[in-house]
């Protein structure tokens, strides 16, 4: 995300400015273009606290200076300098500069291709300009007529998370906001979808509100409106839907309907851009599924579960051990407490499909066993048996589908992509591919990751009418 520089910024930003150049700012020049100077704004861009891209402008009325763009150094060449250069014609144009300019040395031939890829023009040249005698060009470039990058405000309500997004087509993430249900559905030790429907119903404008402010945009500024029309719970996805069709009707808006799974695997673009092919071990409360995605427009399920969801499994073999919901985090937390103690049998499937009833069923029948018998249950030993034959066996199921399929990048997605061992395993099994792991925040349900997937509907010109249904268990192909 692309925000202003705070003075917390500054020791990160220090570093890559001694990285990247030879006659570096000072901190105390830092500090004076934050606090002091009312002419310039420093931008940064961060990914999980840490800094990768940083540019200056210099606010002159009609005309706005360029005065520093940097990435650091580990982040070069992956199309971040392009991203903050975006982004900074993108806010001077806002606004209302009509011309940028910046200076940049001769010699420099790398800058000098990314500048004039974006439309910069040398208009003189300044002899000597460089402490090392270098010239410089003074390079220029209009900003009027400059279109703004589009805008998409998306709302998730499939399950028990209400959630609103904003996102413009660079990915900068304008704002995020998300209220969930988990408290109230864990007295019942799940989620019940009448309770879901009428929260989400309660929640609603609030959040679509909440969003809006936060990204502090006019709806006139917003460019289609998302939402998730399935899978999920029927009535919680009625709820985002109208809220959705109501926006994009009194406000004349295009209307997107996206597939929640593909939100899952799409906001990891956040993070670094996707390579394709890719294999998307896609594992959630309602989802276990192996899918071979080509581009981001072609999805294949190749494997699917024939009966239980993984964290479904999770879920019902936390309660089998009296276990708070949701039950994933609590068998992640107590399984790294365990050790190898009980035999669990491995579910034996062909192909790339999965089954996980008859291990959540052993674990029943074992837990009764040992009841019977008098005997306490280790929870921590049964968590860590349930956890080793489970993961284990989507591993493996990968590893084989990945025989057939090659594929460039590796995907987990879902909430049960949180998962610590999972995360563990997947790093010691794929360490030849390009593997991405979700960061923790991003695992639950989001409106982010409505908007991130819902851009590439808008990309592909894939709309619904105000006459769509939601699809309570549609296919990730469809
Ligand atoms: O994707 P998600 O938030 O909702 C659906 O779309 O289904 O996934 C929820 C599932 C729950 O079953 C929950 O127990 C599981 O993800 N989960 C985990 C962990 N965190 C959440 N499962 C295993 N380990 C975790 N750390
Ligand atoms: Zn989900």
């Amino acid at each position: 995300m692309i925000e202003l520089m705070k003075e917390e910024d500054l020791e990160q930003v220090l570093q890559i400015e001694n990285d990247s150049f030879s006659n570096p700012w000072s901190r105390k020049y830092f500090l004076n273009e934050i606090a002091n100077n009312d002419l310039s704004e420093l931008y940064v861009e961060k990914i999980d606290g840490e800094v990768i891209s940083y540019g200056d402008l210099w606010y002159m009325f009609e005309n706005c200076d360029l005065t520093k763009i940097a990435v650091a150094k580990n982040h070069r060449n992956k199309g971040y300098g392009k991203k903050m250069l975006k982004y900074l014609i993108a806010t001077a144009n806002k606004r209302g500069c009509e011309f940028m300019h910046l200076e940049v040395n001769v010699n420099n031939a790398e800058a000098l291709k990314l500048y004039e890829g974006f439309g910069f023009e040398p208009v003189r040249t300044r002899k000597r300009y460089y402490e090392n005698g270098d010239d410089a060009y003074d390079m220029m470039r209009g900003l009027i007529g400059e279109s703004q990058p589009k805008k998409v405000l998306a709302i998730e309500s499939s399950c028990d998370e209400t959630a609103c997004a904003i996102i413009d087509e660079d990915l900068n993430v304008l704002s995020s906001v998300v209220t969930s249900q988990i408290d109230v559905h864990a007295r019942f030790g799940g989620v019940i979808p009448e309770v879901a429907s009428r929260m989400h119903v309660e929640q609603i404008s609030t959040i679509i509100k909440e969003a809006v402010d936060q990204a502090k945009v006019s709806m006139d500024e917003i460019d289609a409106i998302a939402y998730t029309i399935g899978p999920g719970l029927i009535g919680s996805l009625h709820v985002g839907a109208i809220g959705a069709k109501s926006l994009a009707f009194f406000y004349d808006k295009p209307l997107i309907g996206v597939h929640h799974l593909k939100g899952h695997i799409f906001i990891n673009e956040l993070i670094k851009p996707l390579q394709y092919p890719m294999m998307a071990l896609v594992v959630s409360g309602g989802h276990t599924e192996l899918v071979y995605i080509e581009n981001d427009q072609s999805f294949r399920i190749i494997g699917t579960t024939l009966d239980d969801a993984i964290g479904e499994a999770y879920d019902k073999v936390a309660r089998v051990m009296k276990e708070a919901y949701p039950g994933g985090p609590v068998i992640d937390r107590l399984a790294k407490q365990g050790k190898a103690h009980y035999q669990l049998p491995t579910p034996k499937v062909d192909g790339y499909n999965f089954s996980f009833s008859g291990l959540k069923n052993a674990v029943l029948q074992l837990v009764k066993k040992e009841e019977a018998a008098g005997n306490e249950i280790n929870k921590e030993d049964l968590a860590y048996a349930f956890q080793e034959v489970a993961l284990n066996t989507l591993v493996k199921k990968t590893k084989a589908a990945l025989e057939e399929y090659p594929c460039k990048s590796v995907v987990i997605a879902g909430g049960v992509a949180a998962n610590s061992r999972l995360r563990e395993l997947m790093k010691e099994n794929f360490a030849d591919k390009d593997l991405i792991l979700p960061p923790l925040k991003y695992c639950t349900d989001n409106a982010l990751m409505i908007a991130c997937a819902a851009l590439h509907y808008l990309k592909a010109g894939k709309f619904v009418g105000l006459d769509a249904s939601s699809m309570p268990s549609m296919s990730i192909e469809d």
